[in-house]
């Protein structure tokens, strides 16, 4: 078979060998199964050659060692038998061993991201040298996909850096830097960007190559080439390949602290939803007192019993969910050009318009800020400051920080400085008036390619853009509350919205480090609309006589980060009041006019804020206790005390969401399955584990789904299959069948 031209060979020294990597059709290597028998190739080559002193591996693209292994491969895979799952692992790992039993010493040389595959790779070698960069992280994400590492990693690092760190990495699947992996043993040397000489002319942590010195990677590979020389002279790598091939020295006492500690703080972390840390913990603690080799085959086991498995499925659909929305331009035309935004205006210093302009300034994006009221402008100026200058260490703003970022800001009442950014966010008051007003003030001093967005959460943008002399530039930039966590953003193009305007609000949202989904202009956009069924839902059931418990319970059960009853009073009761009243007022046949929330918001119940709603509040953390005093309240209320099971509400808070997802994929809102998805797990916490709403629906099946709602419809259409329902059950049809067709 013909090399794919992927690894290239070279001999800095006739005696020292550099094997890069660098996929030229893609941003990122990953180790696919054609990359592999490269590297098989070339191990055959390098291994019949006589007098070499080392092997160097490192990537050709800067900031990007590798990026894991070809997860497209490993989903063709799912169905695959056992035996064909651990001989993939038997054969990734046989390979990679081979370079901790090659003839010459062996390195990796990081720069940038090394992880999943990648770090096994690197782990295998005999020494690792990472780059002090922002972009440098080394880690085992695998446990986030639902899986561990099975080419060795498990085995190798506890090896390496000892059990205890292992076990953390691996199953916490969190990177670490140059630094940490330092002070762990992990990196045997470090190369550090202020190491190099820099050109004068050079923009400051430059790596293009100057005239006046080396690159971060020419660093990179010097050191390598050194520490080859170094370990020659000393062949100290000889000892460790010994040590590292034979059992850790552990006693029972240390391995039962340590498996009790970290399988309590899994438990803690995942809620018993995610098999795969308590999984790996189980096989890097039993395989600890074996020589490598059984390690790695145990390690091999345990991936094989992980692989394909439901949970591994649904983490791999997020994964590509995430990764198709990193590439996605929110258009369909091609062609289409986004305009740049290098400035950025945000009206309104509330809770919103505060954390917008943090999120632009985070990124370097130059904010000016403007408020109708000076006291408020002064105390969202206050807000943005302590907000970019947190510091996590000293858990607190950092004076030096914020004397950084201060120049960024603007805070000023002139229309005139507001309406020169590129892109002008309105976050004030939720009123259609006041916003329109406030357009039909400014929209004449913006510049010419200038977009307006709007924050609403309710107006629909289409109205809003109603006088516009442009409404091709205006749009609905959603941001969620608090927008410092909140990854989603809701890009709403309204009737006139022009292509360019929403390609430009995708690639500003991105460049501030969101998610954007684009979502055609209606009542709720996508994710509130999807929302209030659940919400709903919640409180009919309460209605009927289900427990506030039982309720919670059920939700959270199912994986919701809360129940929706807590979520109401997160929100806030009169909010809430205000937002059903625009989606009762849009979809009166499906959503029930509860009397409960507007009668809590009268008795001064509004949730967290006043302390309590339909639970109490010791503090303003959020952290709560039954309300005794709301059982007799409610009772007014009930129309009786059904025993519910859990299974029902289940059903009723989860299948009614679904239902609304199928109009609006009818409705052709969203432009597929996926931003439906994507739009509830960044938006609403919809369990990763359950792969997204409409992932979730297709392993339940459609049939299945209009048998569930079958004892529920005479409750109304809100329980009713919908056409679009019924034509899947009846075809065996699924969502995802639509992205087959149609890839983006
Ligand atoms: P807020 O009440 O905290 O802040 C609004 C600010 O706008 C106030 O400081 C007020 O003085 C100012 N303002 C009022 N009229 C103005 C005008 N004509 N010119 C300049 N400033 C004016 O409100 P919040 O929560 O920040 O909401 C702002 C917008 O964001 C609303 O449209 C809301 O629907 C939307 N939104 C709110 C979310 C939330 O959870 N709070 C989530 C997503 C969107």
């Amino acid at each position: 078979m013909a090399d794919s031209g992927i690894l290239t060979l070279h001999f800095p020294d006739p005696d020292i060998a550099v094997l890069t990597f660098d996929d030229p059709r893609k941003g990122a290597n990953v180790l696919s199964s054609t990359v592999l028998a490269e590297l098989e190739r070339h191990l055959d080559e390098l291994e019949k050659r006589v007098g070499l002193r080392g092997l160097i591996l490192r990537s050709g693209k800067p900031g990007s060692f590798i990026a894991g292994a070809d997860l497209r491969e490993f989903a063709a895979s799912f169905d695959a038998p056992r035996e064909q799952i651990l001989a993939m692992c038997h054969r990734g790992r046989k390979l990679f061993a081979r370079l901790s039993q090659f003839s010459a010493v062996t390195i990796a040389a990081i720069d940038g991201i090394c992880v999943g595959g990648g770090a096994e790779l690197a782990i295998w070698c005999d020494r690792r040298i990472l780059t002090v960069d922002a972009k440098t992280q080394f880690g085992f994400p695998e446990v986030k996909l639902g899986l561990f590492p099975g080419w060795g990693g498990t085995a190798r690092a506890s090896r390496i850096v000892g059990l205890g760190n292992a076990v953390e990495m691996v199953t916490s699947g969190e990177s670490i830097d140059a630094k940490m992996a330092a002070a762990m043993g992990l990196a045997n040397d470090t190369v550090s960007a202020d190491d190099a000489p820099v050109d004068a002319k050079a923009s400051p942590g430059s790596k293009a190559p100057t005239a006046a010195g080396p690159t971060l990677a020419d660093r990179l590979l010097e050191a390598a080439v050194r520490m080859v020389q170094a370990e020659a002279a000393s062949s100290d790598y000889l000892a460790d390949r010994k040590r590292w091939a034979g059992p850790i020295v552990e006693s029972e006492t240390e391995l039962g602290f340590l498996g009790a500690t970290a399988s309590g703080y899994i438990q803690s972390q995942t809620g018993g939803h995610y098999p795969a840390p308590l999984a790996a913990l189980e096989v890097m603690l039993g395989a600890a007192g074996l020589p490598l080799d059984a390690a790695c085959d145990q390690e091999a086991e345990g991936m094989a019993g992980l692989f394909g498995t439901p949970v591994n499925r649904a983490l791999i659909n997020v994964f590509f969910l995430t990764d198709h929305n990193k590439k996605d331009q929110g258009v369909d035309r091609p062609g289409v050009v986004p305009r740049p935004v290098k400035s950025v205006s945000v009206i309104g210093a509330g809770i919103m318009g505060a954390g917008i302009a943090s999120a632009n300034l985070r990124r370097q994006v130059p904010v000016a800020v403007t408020d109708a009221s000076e006291p408020a402008l002064a105390e969202g100026v206050r807000h943005v400051l302590e907000e970019v200058s947190y510091n996590k260490q000293t858990k607190g703003p950092d004076a030096e920080r914020a004397i950084r970022f201060a120049p960024l800001l603007n805070a000023t009442v002139s229309d005139t400085e507001i309406a020169r950014a590129d892109l002008v966010i309105e976050a004030v008051v939720e009123n259609l008036d006041v916003k329109k007003k406030l357009y039909a003030r400014l929209e004449p001093l913006l510049g010419a390619d200038a977009v307006l967005a709007s924050n609403t959460s309710t107006i629909q943008i289409t109205k809003l853009a109603q006088g516009l002399k442009h409404p091709d530039r205006f749009i609905g930039i959603h941001f969620f509350n608090p927008v410092r966590k909140m990854l989603l953003v809701e890009v709403i193009r309204g009737r006139e919205t022009s292509d360019e305007t929403v390609a430009t609000a995708v690639a500003y949202a991105k460049s501030i480090g969101k998610s954007p989904i684009v979502v055609h202009d209606g009542p709720g956009f996508l994710v509130n609309r999807l929302l209030f069924p659940y919400l709903n839902e919640s409180l009919e059931l309460l209605t009927e006589g289900a427990s506030i418990k039982a309720i919670e319970r059920a939700a959270t059960d199912f994986g919701m980060p809360m129940g929706p009853l807590a979520l109401y009073d997160m929100v806030g009761l009169d909010t809430s009041v205000y937002a059903g009243r625009v989606m009762w007022e849009a979809f009166p046949d499906r959503t029930g006019a509860s009397p409960i929330l507007p009668a809590m918001v009268k008795a001064g119940r509004l949730g967290q804020k006043s302390g309590r709603g339909f639970f109490l509040y010791r503090d303003k953390k959020g952290r709560c206790e039954p309300d005794p005093a709301l059982a007799d309240w409610l009772a007014t209320y009930r129309r009786g005390e059904r025993k519910i099971s859990s299974d029902e509400i289940t059903t009723r808070l989860l299948l009614p969401m679904v239902l609304e997802a199928t109009r609006i994929l009818e409705a052709k809102l969203v432009r597929d399955v996926r931003d439906v998805d994507l739009g509830v797990i960044f938006g609403l916490g919809f369990p990763p584990f359950r792969g997204g709403l409409l992932y979730w629906a297709d392993t339940l099946g459609a049939a299945k789904i209009v048998e569930r709602l079958k004892p529920f419809e005479a409750l109304g259409p809100r329980l009713q299959p919908t056409p679009l329902l019924l034509e899947m059950a009846a075809s065996g049809k699924k969502f995802y069948d639509q992205i087959k067709t149609k890839p983006r």
